[in-house]
């Protein structure tokens, strides 16, 4: 079913026929695949940070038997159309990562184009528009219903080229012994510390049972650079489905000198090829501002598939989360591992000889 947003913007359909347009953060393909039915030849390019979107937008295409070459996704946008005669943008969850979005889009926009940002009032968008007026230009409210309020602005403020590293944020975190240099970018969780369910899992590391381990979930790769750190001849995949979380693991592993290991974007286990001696994560329980627990679930109920006979999955949770019941059924015998007023650290292993 089409979500709250895009069912508002749906409403205004006509304001955006024929236009050269840019839609970005989108949470999946359906408002896109609209565009392209109202006009099959207009220049439509999407971009957005979210692989999870970005995979469900293709699907939507194929089976639309529509072009997909325009949908982009990664750490910044490389559009081919720009200047765009009007851009959409979800509004998203973090003030810094709309900041930083407007700053990326802003630039290639047309002068006098047409800024639309659409979002739920929970979320934050009436107190998006000051942003929005400071970065594109003069601001109304369009259209309010289903909980969203769709704004538009008029681009008449001068943007510079986008700059992805003036958005990098740098900060220190002592894991164990070590200190690790952390490199954040807005969005990506746990921006400018570290977080203490993930202070906690770090506690519990020791030498993990295999070469192999993979980081599901990495943000900005402190836990995969943390094993790496201290048992070096591990390969460490890390894997995430936010673009930005995946250039700023590959840059937390550059500032503290470790070799490159894989880095791999993927929706729960869609990408992520082979069988690891030990999946470590803190596993995320929200989506929006919302708790769902449909990523995890599936990444539970996956994680099997993806370890070693013998291997070993250990997540960190909040005490709330329930997820032991889970990963008895779908891994193996759950212990408590570390605990802590807040959270828990949690292990299953693969008994020796089963699939
Ligand atoms: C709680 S954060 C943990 C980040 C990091 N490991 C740490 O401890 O600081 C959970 C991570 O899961 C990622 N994530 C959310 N949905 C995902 C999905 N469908 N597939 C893979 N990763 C996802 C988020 O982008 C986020 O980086």
């Amino acid at each position: 079913m089409m979500d709250n947003a895009s069912q508002l913007l749906m409403r205004h359909l006509n304001r955006l026929r024929g236009l050269r347009l840019l839609v970005v953060n989108y949470p999946d393909g359906h408002l896109l695949r609209a565009l392209y039915a109202q006009q099959p030849h207009a220049a439509v390019e999407a971009f957005t940070h979210d692989f999870a979107a970005h995979r469900r937008a293709q699907a939507a295409y194929q089976a639309g038997g529509l072009p997909g070459e325009r949908l982009g996704f990664g750490a910044a946008i490389q559009p081919a159309g720009a200047p765009f005669d009007a851009v959409v943008l979800f509004l998203p969850k973090s003030r810094p990562l709309l900041a930083m979005t407007l700053a990326m889009t802003a630039p290639l926009l047309a002068q006098e184009g047409a800024f639309y940002l659409v979002g739920e009032n929970k979320a934050g968008i009436r107190s998006a528009q000051a942003l929005l007026a400071e970065t594109i230009g003069p601001v109304k409210v369009l259209d309010t219903a289903r909980h969203c309020a769709l704004l538009h602005a008029t681009r008449r403020i001068e943007a510079p080229p986008f700059d992805l590293e003036r958005w990098v944020d740098t900060y220190t975190v002592e894991a164990g012994e070590h200190a690790l240099t952390v490199i954040s970018l807005p969005g990506v969780f746990s921006q400018g510390r570290l977080d203490e369910g993930t202070r906690l899992l770090l506690e519990t590391l020791d030498a993990p049972p295999g070469p192999t381990v993979l980081d599901f979930g990495c943000g900005a790769g402190v836990i995969g650079a943390a094993v790496k750190r201290r048992w070096p001849q591990t390969t460490v995949t890390m894997t995430d489905a936010n673009a930005l979380a995946l250039e700023a693991a590959r840059r937390t592993w550059a500032a503290n000198n470790l070799p490159p290991d894989p880095v791999v974007a993927s929706d729960v286990f869609s990408h992520v090829d082979g069988r690891f001696a030990q999946i470590v994560s803190n596993p995320p329980f929200h989506s929006g501002v919302q708790t769902d627990n449909r990523v995890v679930t599936t990444f539970l109920q996956e994680a099997k598939a993806h370890l070693a006979p013998g291997g070993a999955l250990r997540i960190v949770a909040n005490r709330f989360l329930k997820y032991a019941p889970l990963m008895e059924t779908h891994v193996g015998l759950c212990r408590v591992m570390a605990e802590s007023p807040r959270y828990y650290v949690l292990e299953s292993a693969v008994a020796e000889g089963s699939r």
